[in-house]
């Protein structure tokens, strides 16, 4: 039998999921769970280098797991579970940290942007991150790494981390390559279409959430910031409010751009966002209901990220040995 591809993927629960983590990364995974053998994960180490509050972080944990089901990932076909549960990703990101380089670390957008936002908590963790990050993927040698465009700059990392280190020890780690999708690899606020749509953000109205109420999501794209010149045309540049919005629909129905822009031909900018908050209302209702449903029933999840955890530790298990006799360390 033909052996199957590995893909691997893995969302901090540090905020509700969006609408952006979902169409530039879950419903990816979940599109591909027949050809590949999967692994996606609940960030939990990687959540704590910003500040969280223990209860929130259980509880998101614990929903993001019910959240993933419901997008379709079937434990049965698909290894589901929380990262500090196996304790080889610290241990190989250790490992990783000794070959990752200081200047490499400092040049990642993203400890960037969250240094500037989080001044007064600039921690190692946060610089270091991209070292965990490379442990969570090398582990499994995954061929792919399916993610939003904010996130390809880390695989990139990981992929110079892994070729310095097989370099220097011969072939340990496969190389992994980033899966952006064509649409929905960068969902952007809906106030603020020139930044990111995340579950972090302070102001509640520029994102939708996954368990976002269908008032609450029509709401939200009522209020989206568009521009005055009143035609549904793609250019991002230009016209960002209305190309985010183009996107979101072509990611929610199949449509082209071109389609798009021919359906909405001489019909004002209200239809067309009311259009659009249905199409995610309809969207996410399924998701929404299951993850309700998946919530109720704790022992359930508990089987699942206890089942995940045990299988995602023996294949983790493997590389890290692999790569502690590398580097010279006495076997226990
Ligand atoms: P995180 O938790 O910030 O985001 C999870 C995934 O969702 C994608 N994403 C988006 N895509 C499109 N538009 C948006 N507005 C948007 N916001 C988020 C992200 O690109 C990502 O794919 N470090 C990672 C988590 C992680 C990981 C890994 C991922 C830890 N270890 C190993 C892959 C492999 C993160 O913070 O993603």
């Amino acid at each position: 039998m033909e052996q199957k591809g590995i893909m691997l993927s893995g969302i901090k629960p540090s905020g509700e999921l969006t609408l952006g983590s979902y169409l530039g990364a879950i419903k990816n995974w979940a599109e591909r769970a027949d050809q590949f053998e999967c692994y996606y994960f609940m960030a939990d180490l990687h959540a704590i280098t910003v500040r969280q509050k223990p209860a929130d972080l259980r509880r998101r944990t614990l929903e993001q797991l019910a959240q993933y089901i419901a997008c379709g990932l079937d434990p049965e076909r698909n290894t589901l579970f929380i990262q500090s549960h196996v304790p080889q990703h610290a241990e190989l990101g250790w490992v990783l940290n000794c070959y990752a380089m200081f200047g490499e670390l400092s040049r990642m957008t993203q400890f960037k942007d969250k240094s500037a936002k989080n001044a007064d908590n600039i921690n190692g963790g946060l610089f270091t991150y991209p070292s965990l990050m490379a442990a969570d993927i090398l582990l499994y040698q995954p061929d792919y790494v399916p993610v939003g465009e904010d996130q390809k700059q880390h695989v990139e990392l990981t992929r110079t981390i892994a070729r310095r280190f097989n370099n220097l020890y011969g072939e340990v780690f496969k190389m992994p390559e980033p899966y952006v999708p064509k649409v929905g690899a960068r969902i952007m606020s809906l106030t603020d279409p020139t930044s990111k749509m995340s579950k972090s953000e302070d102001a509640d109205t520029g994102r939708v959430c996954l368990m976002d109420r269908p008032e609450d999501i029509m709401r939200a794209f009522k209020r989206a910031v568009t521009d005055s010149e009143n035609t549904i045309r793609f250019d991002r540049e230009n016209k960002p409010g209305i190309s985010n919005l183009m996107t979101i629909y072509s990611a929610a129905t199949g449509r082209s751009y071109e389609e798009i822009t021919r359906e909405f031909d001489g019909r004002g900018y209200g239809v067309f966002k009311t259009a659009v908050g249905e199409s995610v209302v309809e969207l996410l209702r399924p998701i929404r209901e299951q993850s309700e449903r998946l919530l109720a029933d704790k022992g359930y999840l508990e089987s699942v990220y206890r089942a995940g955890a045990e299988k995602a530790g023996h294949i983790a298990n493997k590389t890290l040995r692999k790569v502690y006799k590398k580097v010279g360390f006495v076997a226990r």
